[in-house]
């Protein structure tokens, strides 16, 4: 949990809204920005990074990279990093606090099994509660030495904070348990690293943003998309990527929230432009479009190998429907769910999420929380080992209230705007917000909701 005392903590208030209307940008994409800076202090020189997100866990990794030698200038959501290669990292003088980030400790987990120093990763008391066996156990197959606390009532597992000893590692095949990004860019950045190849296989496709990035800064990585496979192959390589100017889109994930948003407040039309739109990320919009939204999504572009474009959402007369949200789309919306969750609330009909045993283990436990603060809304929910049922209701009435998203800003942003159609004014704790998206509230004003 971020919060300390919750009594003196900054809200968000909202409260129910008049039409949702305009267009706008999200901030740039947490998942690709973490992975702009990162890879930038590969690179062979400068990195001028646009479209940073400017959230509390791209902030946490910015911080982290300086910690280990790397210059990096920034002045709003443009960035200056000055890449240093793998082998101008330095030991840092004190822990690297990855703050409430898991894809901060888990992608420099991989960074740092391969150099030869010691580094200590901390957290937020979230992120200490979040396993790491998983990432830990390829790495030491690999060759790193990774210790962490242990906690007696989940043995086999391993929590922050975490001490990485790295040195000399050897390329594996490992097939991932469950699908992850973190872990599978984890392992790709210890198999650039490696002696040898490195070939990753997971269960369903996560997102891909890493292997597009790193083709296309000239990393030795290549992916079979339709296998679920990456493989890492560094003979050869010189260990430097590609200087150069690189663009973040807008963030698919933050949109969600104001698209939901304008598909349950009567008469809005909201369009947000600029926005990433892969494949592995998109299944909101086809959960949404299965609902029977009124959704329309164009490509317009690409930056670094990443489809962008604009989605344009509007409330309609015909009401959302329920829908089972599982498997595949599961996966690629997985963190979604949240602002899913309140547009399955407006739904006519049950909407059941399932396959989602993740959601335990991301920044709270997301099926519970959903769940309770949902409940406290007065919607009707049952809460299921891997996910949970939704009972929607076009015209029931909402309320509002405090709300406790647990440190998470993904439920916290859910419930906000499930604020917008409750009958009372809702608060939600605004430093959670600004993990992902310290502009929401604005970006909601800028829509006509009233959100101070
Ligand atoms: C992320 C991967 C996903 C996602 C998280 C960001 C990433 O986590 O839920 O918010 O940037 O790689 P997992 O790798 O645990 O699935």
């Amino acid at each position: 949990m971020n919060s300390t005392d919750p009594s003196s903590e900054p809200l968000l208030r909202v409260s129910r809204s008049p039409a949702l209307r305009g267009k706008v940008c999200v901030p740039g994409d947490k998942s690709i920005s973490h992975r702009a800076l990162l890879f930038g202090a590969l690179a062979d020189g400068p990195v001028e990074i646009g479209g940073l997100g400017l959230g509390g866990d791209n902030a946490s990794t910015m911080v982290a990279l300086r910690a280990l030698g790397v210059p990096i200038q920034q002045a709003g959501t443009d960035a200056r990093v000055e890449g240093v290669g793998l082998d101008g990292l330095h030991e840092a003088a004190c822990a690297l606090d990855c703050g409430n980030s898991g894809t901060t400790m888990r992608l420099f987990c991989g960074l740092l099994a391969g150099r030869p120093f010691v580094s200590t990763l901390t957290g937020d008391a979230s992120l200490s509660r979040r396993p790491m066996a998983r990432v830990a156990t390829p790495l030491r197959r690999m060759g790193a030495v990774i210790d962490g606390r242990q906690e007696a009532v989940r043995p086999d597992d391993m929590f922050p904070p975490l001490t990485v000893r790295g040195g000399a590692l050897q390329g594996i095949e490992y097939d991932l348990p469950v699908a992850s990004a973190q872990i599978k860019t984890a392992l790709i950045l210890a198999g650039l690293q490696a002696r040898g190849r490195t070939a990753i296989g997971e269960p369903g496709l996560s997102r891909d943003h890493s292997e597009r990035m790193l083709r296309f800064l000239g990393a030795p990585v290549s992916a079979e998309p339709a296998r679920r496979r990456v493989v890492v192959d560094p003979t050869g390589w010189n260990g430097r990527l590609r200087a150069g100017p690189v663009s973040v889109p807008g963030d698919l994930s933050s949109a969600a929230f104001l698209l939901v948003a304008a598909l349950i407040v009567p008469g809005s039309d909201v369009t947000v432009e600029n926005v990433g739109l892969n494949p592995t990320r998109t299944g909101v919009l086809d959960a949404l479009l299965a609902m029977g939204a009124d959704l329309e999504a164009e490509v317009t572009g690409q930056a670094m190998g990443e489809p962008v474009g604009k989605v344009r959402a509007r409330w309609t007369e015909r009401r959302l429907r329920g829908i089972t949200v599982a498997g595949e789309l599961a996966l690629r919306s997985i963190d979604e769910i949240p602002a899913l969750a309140v547009a399955a609330a407006r739904a006519d009909g049950t909407t059941d999420f399932r396959d989602l045993r993740e959601l335990r283990v991301k920044e709270s436990d997301r099926i519970a929380c959903i769940s309770r603060e949902l409940r406290r809304a007065g919607v009707t929910v049952r809460e299921a080992p891997d996910g949970l049922s939704v009972e929607g209701t076009t015209e029931g009435v909402f309320q509002g209230g405090r709300v406790r998203p647990d440190g998470d800003h993904r439920i916290a942003m859910a419930c906000a705007i499930l604020g917008l159609v409750a009958a009372e004014a809702t608060e939600v704790p605004s430093r959670d917000i600004a993990t992902s998206f310290p502009s929401f509230a604005h970006l909601l004003q800028v829509l006509g909701a009233p959100a101070q």
